[in-house]
């Protein structure tokens, strides 16, 4: 679909790389070229991926183990990378974190794990690139991974559609503030293209393909087609397209709404036993932690 070394001047950094969309994205456009930074809160994690990737694909792909919800060590790895490789040329807002939860047993400590990930950590980073790009002159890519509760909202969700949608205005807002300097801001909206990270947080006890009765193609989402979408939206060829979020869902949300209505039959007993489910994966992610 693409030309071989369409991104070979590019030097990407997709946060939440190490894993899940990040890592898919990251190897997209390793394939088509570009050098690519992966960020991630667990090192050996990115390690591992970074080896992986450059074992298939070649082409350089460095790490930087870190927390996007600290502002102050989000910039020192963007700095690292200026330093070290020299300006970005697009980044991948794809880093987030979210569990099905009823609204009302969120504490909140429980919201701001969300929140601080999504909504703070995703403009901590956007922010540290972009700034960076406006005080060099140079021209710079952002896709931010947001979801189509962005526009439909989506119940048991609630800190994560509020982050991503206040993300959606970012990217709107943006687009115009630094349009003068050839800085795009664009976004995705996937729907179930279902990775082990989301999987085991909003599918503890069972998969996305129970979907598939609903939604509009009657399939999940396939990584190939993801990849590709983030490969045109960071090539050079689409530079007039910016301030959007376009979904890949196979008509999903247009045909069903929001996501997760069918949990309002969940009884207290088995909302408990999702919370364990959640619960032991985030212990398991916790344990690799490095930053
Ligand atoms: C209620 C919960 C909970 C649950 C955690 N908490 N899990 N509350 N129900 N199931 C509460 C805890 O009790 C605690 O509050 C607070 O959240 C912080 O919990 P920690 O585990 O200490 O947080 P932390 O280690 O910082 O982990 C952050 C995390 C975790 C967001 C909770 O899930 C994470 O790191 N996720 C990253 C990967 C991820 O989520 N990927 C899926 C993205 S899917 P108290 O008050 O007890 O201290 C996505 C959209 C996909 O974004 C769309 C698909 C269609």
């Amino acid at each position: 679909m693409f030309e071989e070394g369409l991104f070979k001047d590019k030097r990407i950094l997709v946060t939440g790389g190490g894993t899940g969309l990040g890592k898919e994205i990251a190897a997209k456009y390793l394939e088509l070229g570009a050098q690519v930074w992966i960020a991630g809160r667990r090192g050996q994690v990115l390690e591992q991926t970074a080896k992986e990737l450059m074992g298939v694909h070649g082409g350089t792909v460095r790490t930087h183990a870190v927390d996007i919800r600290d502002a102050q060590a989000v910039d020192a790895m963007v700095q690292r990378i200026w330093d070290e490789a020299g300006p970005l040329t697009g980044l991948v807002n794809n880093a987030a974190g979210n569990f099905i939860s009823p609204t009302k047993d969120l504490t909140p400590n429980g919201f701001n794990a969300i929140a601080n990930i999504v909504f703070h950590g995703t403009f901590y980073v956007t922010h540290a690139v972009g700034r960076r790009w406006i005080a060099g002159g140079h021209k710079g890519s952002v896709i931010s991974i947001l979801v189509t509760w962005v526009w439909t909202g989506s119940p048991y969700v609630v800190p994560s559609a509020m982050s991503k949608a206040a993300l959606n205005v970012m990217t709107k807002s943006l687009a115009v503030e630094w349009g003068r300097h050839g800085i795009r801001l664009n976004a995705i909206a996937p729907g179930p293209f279902p990775t082990e990270g989301a999987s085991k947080r909003l599918r503890p006890d069972g998969s996305f393909e129970d979907a598939t009765k609903t939604i509009p193609m009657r399939r999940i989402g396939q990584m190939p087609e993801l990849q590709n979408l983030a490969a045109f939206l960071m090539a050079d060829g689409c530079d007039y397209l910016t301030g959007e979020t376009i979904a890949i869902d196979g008509g999903g949300y247009l045909a069903n709404g929001a996501s997760f209505t069918e949990l309002d039959k969940l009884s207290d007993a088995d909302w408990q036993r999702m919370r364990e489910l959640i619960k032991a994966q985030n212990d398991k992610d916790r344990a690799g932690r490095t930053a």
